[in-house]
């Protein structure tokens, strides 16, 4: 049996993922978010509020039950919020900043954490995917947070894989772009204000010119990813390349 945990399955990209893993009957999937929209008889639900680090403290062991039968474990780290768009100084509340750090990097980090800890004797194949995004390799005005949040997940991943390296624990991290995807994230960055986002017609366009990747695209991608990790050697990796 492979054990997926996936953060963010009820909508978007995590939702694409877990139902695309859904359909081999050898997977089971646990989704982590605040809502639920997945009903499966191999998949459960852990409903958790990534903006309360307090409460996801508290709730962690729900998260990550022993599963001694299982011979692939998989923690996707999927769930992120873009926040507040907007130009720092300008009318930005300072708590926006933790918020989306929260959900983005803090939450992700600590779940990295428990996964390694909790799984450390388990005999299964390990594997780490945070889901990153080429917002974390330049920056977009108007999003610096969401940016210095992806920038965090793929230092974050590029470490945690050097100490793996170093313990010979033959585990693997990556950080994973989906690359532009047709999820309610674009929406609320197409409904933003030109002067908080000076590239926000660039976004519009790509919805009207069906330019979005398909959230099931993009899902059957990440599992076929998931089944030949042994054929990605480097931490950072794209969609576009798959
Ligand atoms: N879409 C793109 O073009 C794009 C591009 C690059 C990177 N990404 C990255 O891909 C990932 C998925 O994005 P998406 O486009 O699929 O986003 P989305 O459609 O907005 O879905 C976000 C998911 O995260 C969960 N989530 C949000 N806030 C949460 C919270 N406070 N606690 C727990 N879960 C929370 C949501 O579940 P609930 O609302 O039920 O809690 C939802 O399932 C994100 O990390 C995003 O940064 C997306």
């Amino acid at each position: 049996m492979n054990l997926y945990i996936i953060t963010g399955s009820s909508k978007g990209i995590g939702k694409a993922i877990a139902e695309e893993l859904l359909k081999d009957e050898n997977n089971q999937v646990v989704g982590v978010s605040r809502t639920c929209s997945i009903k499966h008889p191999n998949y459960r639900h852990q409903p958790m509020d990534f903006s309360d680090v307090e409460a996801v403290e508290h709730n962690l062991q729900k998260i990550f039950l022993p599963y001694p039968e299982a011979t692939k474990l998989v923690l996707i780290n999927n769930a992120g919020v873009v926040g507040d768009i907007g130009y720092v100084g300008e009318k930005m509340p300072n708590e926006r900043f933790e918020f989306v750090f929260d959900v983005n990097v803090i939450v992700p980090a600590m779940l990295m954490n428990s996964f390694l800890e909790v799984y450390q004797q388990h005999a299964a194949q390990k594997v780490v995917v945070n889901i990153s995004s080429g917002a974390g390799k330049y920056p977009v005005d108007g999003w610096a947070s969401y940016c210095a949040s992806k920038a965090a997940i793929d230092m974050l991943s590029q470490t945690v894989q050097l100490e793996q390296d170093k313990r010979g624990t033959g585990v693997k991290i990556y950080a994973l772009s989906p690359g532009v995807v047709d999820t309610p994230m674009q929406g609320q960055i197409r409904a933003s204000d030109v002067s908080k986002f000076s590239t926000v017609e660039k976004f519009r366009q790509y919805k009207e010119n069906n330019e979005l990747a398909a959230p099931e695209e993009v899902g059957r991608k990440v599992a076929h990813f998931l089944q030949n990790t042994d054929k990605y050697t480097e931490v950072i990796v794209s969609v576009r390349d798959m």
